[in-house]
Formats: structure tokens, C-alpha cells, sequence
């Protein structure tokens, strides 16, 4: 058969292939093994050898443009499928969204909390440390001065790693040993994070928040704390708030005082700033000298600050939530309730809630 005759016969075929199937189809009958065009290859070693020259030429320039033809056609219906694809997925982004869909996330008190807390204490120029959750015996007691004896070690407290692995912290206090042990005074910050103990009811829950603050330098003393305790409750509760310093006892400290806010209750609901009720916000304190020395502070040319104080409470009695609980059911309603808005950054400037 004459080759251009192959020729026209394979471009007609792949006129009416539609699939990459119907292609292949055509590829292998006339290129597979037993395919038309590569017999004529084969039927070349039969010829005699003055036709054979004329007839190879013909024939490889049949195979060359055959399969060109073919790749051209396996291409174009490629494109035709992704086009299609691109269509069948089309989607009108002019479309209204669906009512509530755009407003649907919500922050988490916690986390909405968590964000006033280090914008106001960034504003007085408190940087943030961290630690890990899974601390050890020295970082979480012994660094911090609580003895052996202690009824904080108590196993009904502390949750314990198994196989001496360390232990869940119970406080973020011993994130101000690990910065004191790398930080030279004067230095001050804040350590957010979460804390566990072994307790649950109303107003308690195994894992909770604690932010704990902390300011070394040769000059602290106690009219900082006190100073920098009123500016951070006002500006967080965003009214005049009056604080009460009851002396208390902390192993890291020395002094060591409870920090009350003057309250009232109405109608269930607590009321801070007025009112003749005293509600405890905070633990604080002068940091201990063994502390410091602890962490190869000099207690004679060094003292320091410290306060620790629980952002679940805190974000309670802001934001009016009565069960503690409620913050880690993962409970749709309940976070569009007491969720705030996701574009909304709390900030000094710009109010620290929506
Ligand atoms: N770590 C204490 C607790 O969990 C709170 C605390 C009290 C932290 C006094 C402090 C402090 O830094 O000075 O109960």
C-alpha cells in the first residue's frame, strides 16, 4: 500500500477519536508490535536490496509523521479534557456568600484574654517568655524554692509523667527560672501558658492558663509591683479598680502578697471596681534571694518582682462566664456567644475588646 495512502487513512481515523482510549486505539494498530507500519519496517529485510534503500526512506518518514500526527491529536484532547475540567469547576466568586458563613469563627475568650494581657503588659515594655509544658521536679519545685515537704509536691496536685519522665507544670512559675537562668537583669516579662493540676468543679479544670510576670533590676522594689499591678487591672477590667494587698506566703517569694479587687455582686453577676466585696485576682511578690541566687542572679546587687495570676478567672469575671468548665466543651452556641470577632486585634489604642 502506498504510504501517503497510510498516511490520509490515520489522520481520517484520529478526525473521529474522541478519548485518549480511542488514540492508543490507533497508535497500536499501526505502531505496536504487530501494528501496520512497523510490519512495513519489518517487511524491509525481504526486499531486494536496490528497492530496500527507497522504500526505508519512505517508510521511517511514514512512521515519523504518523506518530506526530498522533502525539498532536493526544494533545489537543488533552486540552479539550482540562478545559472541560476548568468549566465543570467554574465558580462564580461574584456570588453573594451565604448569610453567616463570613462571620461564623469566633476567638475564644482565652485566646481574646490571652491577647490584652501582652497588649498591655507590651505597652510597659514587658517582652514574653515561654516554657515547655512537661517540666521537671527542679524547675517546677526545688528552683523555686518549694521544699520536699511542700503540700504543692502532694501526688493529689501534680500530675506525675509516668516512669520518672517529669511532670505537667502546676504553675508557669518555673518559666521565670529558665529566663532568669539565660537573661542578665535588668530584664521584664510576662510567661503565658498552660498549667494542670488535679482538681475539677465549677471554677476548676485539670488543665487552666496562668500568666506569670516578672521584673529584675538592681533598683525593683515593691512600689512597681504595686504600680505595675493597678495600671494592668485597670486597663484590663477598663475601669478604676481598687486593690487590696493582703500579706500570704509563697516559697518564691519574700514578701508575699495576695492581690484582692474591690467588687460587688448583683444579681449573680460580679460587678469590679465598686461594691464592698474583695475577690483575689493574683499571687505576687519580692523574688526570693535563694530564687535569684538559684539562678545565678546576685540576690545583693539584684532584686526583683513577680506575680502570678489565672486568665481563665481573669477572663471570667471580664467577660461574665460563671462555669469554668464551659471553656473547653468545644461547644458551637457557646462560643458564638462568648466568642469575639476574628478581624478584631485587641490593642491599647483601638480598645482591647470589640
Ligand atoms: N505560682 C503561684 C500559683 O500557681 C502564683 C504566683 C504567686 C506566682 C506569687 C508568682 C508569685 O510569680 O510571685 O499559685
Amino acid at each position: 500500500m502506498d504510504t501517503n495512502n497510510i498516511k490520509h487513512e490515520v489522520i481520517e481515523s484520529l478526525k473521529t477519536a474522541r478519548t485518549a482510549g480511542d488514540i492508543e486505539e490507533i497508535r497500536i494498530r499501526e505502531m505496536g508490535k504487530n501494528g501496520r507500519i512497523s510490519g512495513l519496517l519489518k517487511s524491509l529485510g525481504e526486499l531486494p536490496p536496490e528497492e530496500r534503500k527507497t522504500a526505508g526512506k519512505q517508510y521511517n518518514i511514514l512512521k515519523t509523521e504518523v506518530e506526530k500526527a498522533i502525539e498532536e491529536h493526544a494533545a489537543a484532547i488533552r486540552l479539550e479534557a482540562r478545559n472541560a475540567e476548568i468549566l465543570r469547576n467554574k465558580v462564580d466568586i461574584s456570588l453573594p456568600v451565604t448569610a453567616g458563613a463570613a462571620s461564623r469563627g469566633r476567638i475564644h475568650p482565652l485566646s481574646e484574654v490571652g491577647d490584652e494581657l501582652l497588649a498591655i503588659f507590651a505597652s510597659m515594655g514587658f517582652g514574653v517568655e515561654q516554657g515547655p509544658d512537661i517540666e521537671s521536679e527542679y524547675y517546677n519545685f526545688e528552683a523555686l524554692n518549694i521544699a520536699d515537704s511542700h503540700p504543692a509536691r502532694d501526688m493529689h496536685d501534680t500530675f506525675y509523667l509516668p516512669g520518672n519522665k517529669g511532670l505537667l507544670r502546676t504553675h508557669t512559675s518555673p518559666v521565670q527560672i529558665r529566663a532568669m537562668e539565660r537573661l542578665e537583669p535588668p530584664f521584664r516579662f510576662v510567661a503565658p501558658g498552660r498549667t494542670y493540676r488535679r482538681d475539677s468543679d465549677q471554677t476548676h479544670t485539670p488543665m487552666f492558663h496562668q500568666v506569670e510576670g516578672m521584673a529584675v533590676g538592681p533598683d525593683i522594689h515593691l512600689g512597681h509591683l504595686k504600680w505595675t499591678l493597678q495600671h494592668f487591672l485597670e486597663t484590663f477590667f477598663e475601669t478604676e479598680v481598687e486593690l487590696r494587698f493582703r500579706p500570704s506566703y509563697f516559697p518564691f517569694t519574700e514578701p508575699s502578697l495576695e492581690v484582692d479587687v474591690r467588687c460587688e455582686r448583683v444579681e449573680g453577676e460580679i460587678r469590679i471596681g465598686t461594691g464592698t466585696d474583695w475577690l483575689e485576682v493574683l499571687g505576687c511578690g519580692m523574688v526570693h534571694p535563694k530564687v535569684l541566687g538559684n539562678c545565678g542572679i546576685n540576690p545583693d546587687t539584684f532584686q526583683g518582682f513577680a506575680f502570678g495570676a489565672g486568665i481563665d478567672r481573669l477572663a471570667m469575671l471580664k467577660y461574665g462566664i460563671p462555669d469554668l468548665r464551659s471553656f473547653f466543651d468545644g461547644d458551637v452556641r457557646w462560643i458564638q456567644h462568648y466568642g469575639f470577632v476574628p478581624l478584631h486585634a485587641p490593642t491599647l489604642e483601638g480598645g482591647l475588646a470589640p
